[in-house]
């Protein structure tokens, strides 16, 4: 049986860096689910038929990163069918050996909810506008204001909505150093590893 870290939040949290890392420090196979949904945004046209026919390609485009792929991916993944398009991929990405370190929104709630280990990462609104203003080199209040639309929709849309797992663990990153954190996220995954 393989291993499967899911790690869920709003954006900018911080659940990517922790994600990367613990998958480096594990040799887990990393797989950050926000991409899905950026580049079916980013294909245009019917978001359902993108979500069923994603390449390589469509994820490896160099303009995913930006607040406008973000908001794109925030609108189509409320669609139920683009989620539902979207699910095997994930799960059989997830039962790779020897192990999948997963993040995105509904992963310890609807795509995983059999992972060993569930953490739910957070930062307050104003150090997460911070973190990704820095990283874009915006505003971090025209950030701040769009960080709240997009957790707004992404909390409340009735498909799969971002919320923690019953049983997972919260880390707040909003006064921790990267390291910090990555500590908490390593030492909970030891934990459970046994
Ligand atoms: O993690 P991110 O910022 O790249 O995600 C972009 C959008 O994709 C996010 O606003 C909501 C959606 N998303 C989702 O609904 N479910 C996921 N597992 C990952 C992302």
């Amino acid at each position: 049986m393989s291993f499967i870290v899911a790690i869920d939040g709003p954006a900018a949290s911080g659940k990517g860096t922790i994600a990367r890392a613990l998958a480096d420090h594990f040799g887990f196979h990393h797989l950050d689910t926000g991409l899905l949904y950026r580049a079916t945004g980013a294909r245009g046209g019917d978001p359902v038929e993108a979500a069923r026919s994603l390449t390589a390609a469509d994820l490896a485009r160099d303009d995913l990163r930006s607040a406008e792929a973000g908001q794109a991916a925030s609108r189509v993944a409320a669609i139920p069918e683009v989620r539902a398009a979207l699910v095997d991929f994930q799960r059989r990405f997830a039962a790779q050996k020897p192990g999948a370190v997963l993040d995105g929104r509904d992963i310890g709630t609807v795509i995983c909810p059999e992972a060993q280990v569930k953490l739910y990462v957070v930062a307050s609104d104003e150090v997460r506008a911070a973190r990704r203003a820095a990283e874009l080199g915006a505003d971090p209040g025209a950030m701040l204001v769009q960080l709240q639309e997009r957790d707004g929709r992404d909390s409340e849309r009735a498909a799969a909505p971002l919320r923690p797992a019953q049983d997972a663990m919260v880390i707040d990153t909003s006064d921790l150093a990267i390291d910090e954190a990555v500590a908490l996220a390593i030492a909970a995954v030891d934990r459970l590893r046994g």
